[in-house]
């Protein structure tokens, strides 16, 4: 049932029939002309007044300006049947929460706040069109306490309309909006007003032009509607509008002192912004998290390292919180997440398949799990951006469903190997195409797949939790050996999230059985140390550092950049370790200690294996040679790493030699120089850290994929001693 027959109402109205002719929609509105037009139409099948209505209703849709929610809610409580679901489309949500808490439990629990990001300066009813939400983005403000069936349910009356839901905490989406749409629509009714109020009124108003059509649309919108919208969202418009005439008073300082530098910094700085966001926002693939590839690190030599830094949330663990918390049963609420654009690729490619995820939001995300059968059919390729992790995790996870997916990534992961994760599928299976080469894109037809008993031949994390997801679905039994240990985030997230399995952690196999289900949980994300692995090597490499890394996740399968630094002689002391959420983490202390070569033992390669890049730092800073051999997964990692590296560090004079699994590198003086991170992210923020030791300046080009796994990093860098900046050409 839609209360309210204006531009929204009536275009939900129109979109559910379009769609489905057969679905039963009711209309409450004041208007009678407008109810009339609508049955005539057949985009409603009936007509009457709230209390009438209400009881019929499965799903109820406020499509009424913001402060006449809150005078309906109390009546639809009062009518409603206790199963139905409500919603309301308003673009401020805060002042409802007051109305809410006169309601009972049950309602609240059945009561998601949304917002289509849509409409346009017209309204009522004659407005209205069934394609007004399709590809729109629609913002679903549920509490921590909302039921996760209530938010599917219409998350998926959303999808039927074509929309995109993302998800937002109320505070965020008014503080948001006030900036976005609400500031807009004031000065939009501002300038009319103004100009309206001129002595050369007629004048300005016979000879405005598109300019002036372009910026006063927004002011044809409606008036009790957005006079609503400025009084429910006064606190954050408010603030909004300070920063807004603050700004305002300085230009016109600037242009009374004749000031051009400050007009041109300002207009060309908004004009990039707004260049880009267009660009984002309205081409193609815009709603993928894209880089921008001509990102410069300028590093300046020397430095020693002080202070205290906690690194953003580990990439592994931020990857599993958002795939286990969206196919269980319940709200999984994640703190400490990392907000890179790996784990936001696999956010966005969640959201794509039906899952209502809020934020992240300072490091919170909290997922309505859609259960293991409720994943919804993605209506495009999902992206994984830079990501492997993501693209052969949600391959197994993919094989399994009932519906066909395709997985596609950026230029890099689209050059890497699939058919370790396609050929064991295939054996349970799956039914996946890849390139000749076998690389992305995965076309994957969902299917049934039944349990194997695999032998990974290499220790691989990604290839033994594709395996374990496409286990949760498949008949009978999953079992999995890997040849050496590597991370157990997958087997020690499945256990938290309540699920069933066995390990034997000395014969290295994990078995778990399909068709139990996921319980929601609480996930905090411990530091990622693979992050924090940068400053552990620019503590341990520079003479007088001393340096403290909170809260750092240290699962023994993770932890052989310690163990390799150790050996090396490194001073770093683990305090404080305790186990969150069953994963073990630490404080790490470290002090610079003149470091040795050593060859380094096999065994740690898989629990080291994203550290390398920064480990041949630290080799190249070791008195005598350091040796890696049984490495030659590094060479399809997001670039060949060992020629990467071999490279870099030739330019800025260290020897190396390099093997087809591995290389040799002889510690030595580092100078400075220009090095090509082949836009891999641990490349580039290696280097960075050589340049503490280099003689002088390192610039690193291809650095935008630093954002895939460590934003902040640049700033974190300078608070701890390290002297770089980054620029875009
Ligand atoms: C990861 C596993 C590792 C690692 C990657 C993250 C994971 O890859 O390099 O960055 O989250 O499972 P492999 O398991 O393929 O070695």
């Amino acid at each position: 049932m839609i209360l309210g027959l204006g531009l929204i109402g009536g275009s939900i109205a129109r979109g559910l029939k379009a769609v489905d002719s057969s679905q039963r929609v009711l209309a409450a509105d004041l208007d009678g002309k407008s109810l009339q037009a609508a049955i005539e139409d057949k985009s409603i099948d009936a007509a009457g007044d709230l209390e009438s209505l209400c009881p019929h209703a499965e799903i109820i849709v406020i499509a009424l300006p913001p402060l006449a929610i809150n005078a309906v809610l109390p009546i639809i409580y009062a009518h409603m049947d206790a199963a139905a679901v409500v919603t309301d489309v308003a673009s401020v949500k805060s002042h409802i929460l007051k109305t809410l808490d006169t309601l009972d439990e049950g309602f609240q629990r059945r009561f998601v706040p949304g917002h289509p990001i849509a409409g346009s300066e017209q309204s009522g009813y004659q407005a209205s069109r069934a394609e007004l939400f399709a590809q729109r983005n629609v913002i679903l403000t549920p509490l921590p306490t909302t039921s996760p069936e209530a938010v599917a349910i219409v998350n998926c009356m959303w999808r039927q309309l074509g929309a995109n839901v993302l998800g937002m905490s109320i505070c965020r989406h008014d503080e948001v909006l006030a900036a976005t749409s609400h500031l807009p629509h004031l000065l939009a009714f501002a300038i009319v007003d103004v100009l309206v109020k001129q002595e050369l009124s007629a004048d300005i108003f016979r000879y405005a032009a598109g300019g002036f059509a372009d910026f006063s649309r927004l002011a044809s919108s409606d008036a009790t509607m957005w006079s609503d919208i400025f009084i429910a969202n006064a606190d954050a418009s408010t603030r909004v509008l300070d920063a807004y005439i603050e700004n305002l008073v300085e230009l016109k300082k600037a242009i009374g002192d004749r000031d051009q530098a400050y007009l041109m910094a300002t207009f060309l700085r908004a004009k990039s912004t707004r260049d880009k966001f267009i660009e984002q926002h309205f081409t193609p693939s815009g709603d993928n998290v894209m880089t921008d590839s001509r990102v410069t690190l300028q590093v300046q030599p020397g430095g020693k390292i002080a202070g205290a830094l906690r690194v953003p949330g580990d990439k592994s663990i931020s990857h599993r919180a958002i795939i286990l918390g969206s196919i269980a049963e319940g709200v999984t609420e994640v703190s400490g997440f990392l907000e890179g654009e790996d784990a936001l690729n696999t956010v966005a490619a969640f959201r794509e398949m039906g899952v209502t995820i809020i934020g992240p939001e300072a490091g919170k995300l909290t997922l309505y799990g859609v259960g293991k059968a409720g994943l919804q059919v993605p209506r495009k390729p999902l992206y994984m951006g830079n990501s492997g992790t993501a693209m052969r995790l949600l391959a197994g996870l993919l094989a399994a469903q009932s519906f066909d997916s395709e997985l596609n990534g950026d230029e890099s992961l689209n050059g890497r190997p699939m058919n370790r994760v396609v050929k064991p599928l295939r054996q349970m299976g799956a039914s996946i195409a890849t390139t000749a080469n076998g690389t992305p894109p995965l076309r994957i037809t969902g299917t049934e797949l039944r349990g194997i008993e695999y032998n990974m031949p290499l220790a691989s994390a990604q290839v033994k939790s594709c395996l374990l997801l496409a286990g949760l679905f498949a008949q009978g039994v999953t079992d999995v050996r890997e040849p050496a240990s590597c991370r157990d985030h997958t087997e020690r997230m499945l256990a938290g999230f309540g699920y069933p399995l066995q390990r034997d952690i000395a014969a290295g196999t994990v078995r778990l059985e399909g068709g139990h289900i996921l319980k929601a949980t609480a996930i905090d994300v411990p530091a990622d140390i693979s992050s924090a692995a940068f400053f552990i090597v620019a503590a341990a490499i520079s003479p007088g550092s001393s340096l403290l890394l909170e809260h750092v996740g240290v699962n023994p399968t993770r932890t052989g950049v310690i163990n390799i630094l150790q050996t090396m002689g490194a001073d770093i002391e683990l305090h404080n370790e305790r186990e969150i959420g069953g994963e073990p983490v630490a404080d790490l202390r470290v002090r610079y200690r003149q470091l040795r070569g050593i060859e380094i033992p096999t065994q740690q390669i898989p629990l080291a294996i994203d550290e390398f890049p920064v480990l041949f730092i630290a080799a190249a800073c070791a008195e005598g040679e350091t040796l890696l051999r049984g490495a030659a997964e590094l060479r399809v990692k997001e670039s060949d790493r060992i020629d990467a590296m071999a490279a870099g560090l030739t330019s800025l004079g260290i020897t190396t030699e390099s093997y087809d699994d591995g290389i040799r590198i002889q510690g030595g003086n580092l100078g400075g120089g220009r090095v090509d991170s082949h836009g891999d992210h641990r490349i580039a923020m290696a280097f960075t850290i050589a340049a503490l030791r280099a003689t002088d300046a390192i610039t690193i080009t291809d650095c935008a994929n630093v954002a895939t796994s460590f934003p902040g990093f640049v700033e974190m860098a300078n608070r701890v001693g390290i002297k770089v900046s980054a620029h875009v050409d």
